[in-house]
């Protein structure tokens, strides 16, 4: 048989053929062109000017989006400040019905916001379908467990409001974001103006639709599209009290000047470069789809994602064998299939800042290896890639890619492990992989990350508070942490 001559990576390509499977998609209405979502209604910019967001896996328009200015950023403030005043005095069980109402009618329509989502950054519809949506859901369930209980999350204080939230969030995981910003917020009694990122804001604008549906008083949550600037505006607006962005770390530090002095309070979730670490006693099997959902899930356009690879020199040979075989049967392309498992890169300035790092790979002496895999013709895709010889002083192990590459470096003993896991100016998520609960727990004491998953990666749940250290920023958002960002207390 012919078949038994191919070398074993090459049949496992071969014997999981997929039929194409695509989600549906005329459930979904994407209209032609969007406007702002202030004080309760869709109203035409100032600006009167619109750019367009595409679906990066067709390079088609999906829809022209309103751009907001100074002018529409001011009315949005206004009308978050006009609805703090009665939303902040209402009782924390009639906000936490309205919050239960959003999660509800998020996962009513949790087709149609995972569609649409896929559509407009270019994730995978099991991922939006799975992850994105049911998380985003729970974010605005748990809090509304809190409205009412702001006494028993802060005993023996007096939790206050912080008044108006500006919120800037970015296209990776786009109504996760907006879940993780807005619940907590309104949790506590604040009121919001959010800007989606440029290249992803259908799904915030769906949202804004649901606010309406719920009955939301007009004001307490107000979309604003547009790009930098408008998050600059956003955020600038002396009418806020809170600053919540995540983003680049350079953006940050831009917001972190901007907003020094004048009293609003800040928190900030940027970047990172975390370290995988898989130890030689580590189960390589279940290590290996660590390793794959660390820095292939979502196109490795995770803050979190596990980019740099430190695995036990005595295990490289074996490791990277099943790594490389297990790269072969991923599924890249359409990410409205339900096969697939890497979809399109988010935007083509995301696209050549990856071949520009790559690039930067090749040069340095560092080796490459990409799996065979046809790509579509049109749209932004970029293959599942691992280095090997990677130096530490390689821009591809120093730099976020967020692109699905993967720097694969060694070491010796734990304590080297640990001194190159923390040589990098971020330090938001690591993850280990061993069979010793005792070196878990060593190592955790030592890593300067705000998460560490053991024998696990890219872990989400809404009790559980995430953030960074360093350039990957501060503050935490998820559980009671992520509620005391959105209160002053006294
Ligand atoms: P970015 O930081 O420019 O964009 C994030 C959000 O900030 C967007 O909504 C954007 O419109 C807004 N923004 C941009 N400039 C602003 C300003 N001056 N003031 C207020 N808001 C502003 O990120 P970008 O350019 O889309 O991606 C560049 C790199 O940043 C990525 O390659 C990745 O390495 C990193 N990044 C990290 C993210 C994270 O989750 N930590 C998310 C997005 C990007
Ligand atoms: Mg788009």
């Amino acid at each position: 048989m012919a078949i038994a001559k191919r070398p074993s990576t090459e049949m496992g390509q071969r014997l999981f053929e997929y039929a194409a499977a695509p989600e549906a998609t005329d459930h979904l209405k994407i209209a032609d062109s969007y406007a702002l979502f202030v004080g309760g209604r869709f109203v035409e910019p100032h600006s009167r000017r619109r750019f367009a967001t595409v679906n990066p896996a067709t390079e088609e328009t999906l829809s022209e989006v309103a751009e907001a200015d100074e002018t529409d950023v001011d009315r949005a403030v206004t009308a978050a400040a006009d609805a703090f005043r009665s939303w902040s005095r209402l009782s924390g069980a009639k906000r936490a019905r309205y919050i239960f109402r959003l999660s509800r009618l998020m996962q009513e329509r949790a087709r149609e916001l995972a569609v649409l989502e896929t559509m407009d950054g270019g994730k995978p519809i099991k991922e939006s379908r799975d992850v994105d949506v049911p998380l985003a859901a729970a974010h605005f369930f748990y809090y509304a467990g809190w409205a009412d209980k702001l006494e028993w999350a802060f005993p023996n204080r007096r939790p206050r409001p912080l008044g108006v939230a500006a919120q800037v969030i970015p296209w990776n995981f786009p109504l996760l974001m907006l879940a993780w910003k807005i619940a907590p917020a309104l949790a506590a009694g604040n009121t919001v103006v959010l800007k989606p990122a440029e290249t992803t804001p259908l799904s915030a604008l769906a949202f804004a639709d649901i606010c309406q549906q719920a009955d939301l008083p007009p004001g307490v949550v107000n979309i604003v599209t547009g790009a930098g600037s408008t998050g600059a505006a956003v955020v600038g607006h002396p009418g806020v009290g809170k600053v919540a962005f995540t983003g680049s770390t350079e953006v940050g530090k831009q917001i972190q000047r901007a907003t020094a002095g004048s009293g609003k309070h800040l928190t900030l979730e940027l970047g990172g470069k975390a370290a995988n670490i898989v130890f030689e006693d580590a189960p390589l099997d279940q290590a290996i789809e660590g390793i794959v959902n660390g820095i292939y899930f979502n196109q490795g356009h995770v803050c979190c994602a596990g980019s740099r690879l430190l695995v036990q020199e005595s295990i490289v040979e074996p490791l990277l064998a099943k790594l490389k075989s297990r790269l072969g049967t991923l599924r890249v392309g359409d990410p409205l299939d339900k096969n697939t498992d890497v979809g399109a890169i988010n935007s083509r300035a995301q696209l050549e800042k990856i071949e520009g790092l790559v690039n930067s790979g090749i040069e340095e002496g560092a080796e490459i290896y990409q799996p065979e895999c046809r790509l579509p013709e049109r749209g932004y895709w970029f293959r599942p890639t691992i280095f090997t010889n990677v130096a530490q002083s390689y821009r591809i192990a120093r730099e976020e890619i967020f692109g699905p590459v993967l720097s694969v470096l060694t070491f010796r003993t734990p304590d080297e492990a640990v001194e190159k896991a923390n040589n990098t100016p971020y330090g938001l998520s690591a993850g280990v992989w061993t069979d010793k609960g005792s070196r878990i727990l060593w190592l955790v004491e030592r890593m300067r990350a705000g998460v560490v998953w053991a024998n696990t990666f890219n872990r989400f749940d809404p009790t559980s508070p995430f953030g960074g250290y360093k350039e990957s920023g501060f503050g935490r958002e998820g559980g009671l942490h992520g509620l005391a960002a959105y209160v002053e207390l006294s």
